[in-house]
């Protein structure tokens, strides 16, 4: 697709933006990383980019999140584009958790702005941050190392993780769904299905999909080639859709809502159940790939207030 020039971002807002943005200190920060070596260790081969991904620009730029300018003009931008305030909008993530993950799963984590937070939240939780761009991973990884935050960064897609069935507690996506076609965030939402214990939280923060379909106009504002598909849709719906029980949206001032979903302890399962009833935080599952709950006495988690 090309690169549509006569977007209100394009036309307006970008050079607001670039004078608020300290260019020079970018630059800088560019030039100080070797991207092909550094994007190199993330890179795995066995990850296949999905059509959607690469077959589109995101944000006006070529080559989409492909691209070690998108990880390093990515925060500037963003903290200028969630109103009322970036930290504000993420922290309602945190604050809509209900259970205590020993093991947190971010799924198109970007620069792990979210990442970050969900590790400052449960420091003692495995937090992984999974990205299709393994620049995008690089920034994130420089974030926690300078935060001094110890997270895993994994390239992978997130319809596809390739982590075991029922290896997380808490499985996240902040600002991913608005930059996927319908369809694959329903893949998406049935990864994260397979993914959770019994018990398990799902937690999508997006844009608002009631304020998107009201004011279409803010749908041209940004070069985003599946916001208006997102906009139409309903993730209660998609999450019923996936299982998911307990479904519900909050809004995150007009712009913004998180949507929560538990994966429901199967009627019959009784020995669940009963070890739902039993359960204590004893143990941690510290290495990413001896990853199955599964075998744990109950949901890894304890219902906070
Ligand atoms: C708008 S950014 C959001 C980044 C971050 N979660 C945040 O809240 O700032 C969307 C991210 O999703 C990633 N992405 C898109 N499709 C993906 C997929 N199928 N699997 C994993 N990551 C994906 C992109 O590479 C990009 O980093």
């Amino acid at each position: 697709m090309a690169v549509r020039q006569d977007t209100i971002w394009e036309r307006f807002l970008s050079p607001v933006v670039r004078l608020l943005i300290d260019e020079e200190g970018l630059r800088r920060y560019a030039d100080s990383i070797d991207w092909e070596k550094e994007s190199d260790r993330f890179r795995r081969e066995d990850v296949i980019m999905p059509p959607y991904y690469i077959s589109q620009n995101f944000h006006g730029i070529t080559g989409g999140y492909l691209k070690s300018s998108a990880a390093v003009t990515y925060d500037p931008i963003t903290q200028y584009v969630l109103p009322p305030n970036e930290t504000i909008v993420r922290q309602a993530l945190i604050d809509a958790i209900k259970v205590q993950p020993r093991r947190i799963l971010d799924l198109g984590c970007g620069t792990g702005s979210t990442t970050l937070m969900l590790k400052q939240a449960f420091p003692e939780a495995e937090v992984i941050g999974l990205d299709l761009s393994p620049y995008m991973l690089v920034r994130a990884e420089d974030k926690a190392r300078t935060a001094g935050l110890d997270i895993v960064w994994r390239h992978g897609n997130a319809e596809k993780t390739g982590f075991s069935d029922a290896s997380f507690d808490l499985v996240t996506a902040s600002l991913l769904f608005h930059e996927t076609p319908n369809a694959v965030s329903q893949t998406i939402l049935r990864e994260s299905f397979r993914l959770l214990v019994v018990g398990g939280q799902v937690l999508i923060l997006d844009g608002n999909q009631k304020t998107l379909r009201q004011l279409d106009w803010l749908n041209d504002v940004f070069e985003e080639p599946y916001i208006r598909e997102y906009a139409a849709g309903n993730i209660d719906a998609s999450m019923g859709a996936a299982g998911f029980e307990a479904v519900r949206t909050q809004d995150v001032w007009w712009t913004n809502q998180v949507t929560s979903g538990v994966k429901p302890i199967p009627a019959k399962d009784t020995t669940i159940q009963k070890n739902v009833t039993r359960y204590s935080v004893t143990s941690r599952d510290n290495t990413i790939d001896n990853n199955d709950l599964e075998g744990l006495e109950s949901p890894a988690f304890g219902v906070m207030a």
